[in-house]
């Protein structure tokens, strides 16, 4: 038995479907942040939360809304039939032993957490602002003029996969390799678990695993030297555990900042305004990319399972229930946004308020480093923005987890 007369979902809510969210989900969340804030959806056997105060509430309490049994809407379904849910049940076995930090609670959470951040915070994001500058230029200078570009694989796609390959410790000559186990990877934080992603995660562990030696036979100034060298109370990450974590890396931290740069791009094409006032006023980036994050919402959602029966706004969890985030619909919560939250403003106050990269225990690592290269990558495009073209339709990339492109047919002006 669930919460008191939870109402029926509204026509067509189906937040674990991708054809949910290629339709206009809007409508349905607006409609349950009113009417059914935390709503239990029967046709998936979840809970549904909306709001932006119940978002942050449930992040910040993992010991009742735990992370190892379960991350993603795909597991309920494997939850339920009685399957095992964790999708790094594929990487576990390849490592043995080395659990993933998104799918850690505390105590052991903590202790990971604490082991990793040196090489997070914004000052060692910000170590990579020139090299991220480079590779946004070269990239850029790679594109033709004056003729139609797919914007998403010639200028999103290729600065996230260098910069995490640079974090890696992974040589030019082997980028070609990199960017197949790196689409492979993002297939299977997708749930894909086929022949082709099971080769390749084989030979990417085995790839990382000499890396990781490489570096602590030769430390330098690099990511992954931070990662192995780091010391808390005299305990450290075992080689097993940070290859496990540079996994992670590359599914965490390459097609959300695709998505975000590709989905900011799409907004500036549909605001003229607002992107003509960037041009004016370049300052306003920082905050015009905060408003991005938050409209583009690149991760749409992530679930928890309540580790003990819970009261939550009126409702009932019991223990074993799923719960869906929807940052999708948090981030346009009228509550903290106002009635325009809908609208693509770059001075918007608290546009930074978002939880696009989630909230609490689990907040993105990687955030200081994804709003460095969003920043960097448009501060190089702003000057041609004004010349820049949208030269065709858009095509969504087909995800309920992501909310990215695969095709922006763009000109840039000669
Ligand atoms: C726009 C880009 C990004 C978005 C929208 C995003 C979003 C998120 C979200 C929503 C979570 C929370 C998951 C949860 O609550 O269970 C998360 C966690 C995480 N992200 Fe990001 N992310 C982005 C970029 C990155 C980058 C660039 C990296 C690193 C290279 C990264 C590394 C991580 C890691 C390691 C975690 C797990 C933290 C933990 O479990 O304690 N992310 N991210």
């Amino acid at each position: 038995m669930h919460a008191a007369a939870p109402m029926s979902s509204p026509a067509g809510f189906a937040p674990e479907t991708v054809d949910f969210y290629l339709g206009d989900p809007d409508p349905a969340f607006a409609t349950l942040r009113r009417q059914d804030p935390l709503h239990w959806y029967e046709g998936g056997g979840f809970w549904c939360v909306t709001k932006h105060a119940d978002v942050k509430e449930v992040g910040r309490r993992p010991r009742d809304f735990c992370s190892s049994r379960g991350t993603q809407i795909f597991q309920v379904a494997l939850d339920r039939e009685g399957g095992d849910p964790r999708p790094d049940r594929l990487l576990q076995t390849a490592l043995a032993s080395a659990p993933n930090i998104i799918m850690m609670d505390p105590p052991q959470h903590n202790r990971m957490r604490k082991l990793v951040i040196d090489a997070f915070t914004p000052r060692s994001a910000g170590h990579l602002e020139p090299r991220i500058r480079e590779i946004a230029r070269e990239t850029l200078a790679a594109v033709p003029r004056g003729e139609v570009v797919n914007f998403v694989d010639a200028l999103a796609v290729p600065l996230p996969m260098l910069v995490i390959a640079e974090m890696l410790g992974v040589p030019r000559e082997d980028h070609p390799h990199f960017r197949r186990w790196s689409d492979q990877m993002i297939r299977t934080g997708a749930g894909i678990f086929d022949d082709e992603s099971q080769q390749s995660l084989g030979e990417l562990f085995a790839y990382l695993a000499e890396r990781v030696k490489e570096r602590r036979d030769a430390p330098r100034d690099d990511v992954l030297s931070t990662l192995l060298r780091t010391e808390v109370d005299g305990d450290r990450l075992s080689d097993a555990e940070v290859v496990m974590f540079l996994m992670t890396l590359l599914v965490a931290g390459n097609e959300t900042t695709r998505n975000l740069i590709g989905g900011g791009m799409k907004l500036l094409f549909e605001n003229p305004d607002q992107s003509a006032e960037l041009v004016a006023e370049p300052e306003r980036l920082p905050n015009a990319i905060e408003e991005m994050l938050r409209l583009v919402s690149p991760v749409r959602n992530f679930c928890r399972v309540a580790t003990r029966d819970v009261e939550l706004r009126d409702r009932t969890i019991r223990e074993g229930d799923w719960l869906a985030l929807l940052y999708a619909s948090a981030n346009r919560d009228e509550e903290v946004f106002g009635e325009d939250s809908h609208a693509f403003r770059i001075d918007r106050p608290n546009a930074r308020q978002h939880v696009a990269f989630g909230f609490g225990e689990h907040l993105c690592l990687g955030a200081p480093l994804a709003r460095l290269e969003a920043r960097v990558m448009f501060e190089e495009l702003l000057p041609l923005l004004p010349g820049m073209e949208l030269a065709g339709p858009v095509e969504p990339l087909r995800s309920s987890l992501m909310n990215g492109l695969v095709g922006m047919p763009v000109v840039l002006p000669a």
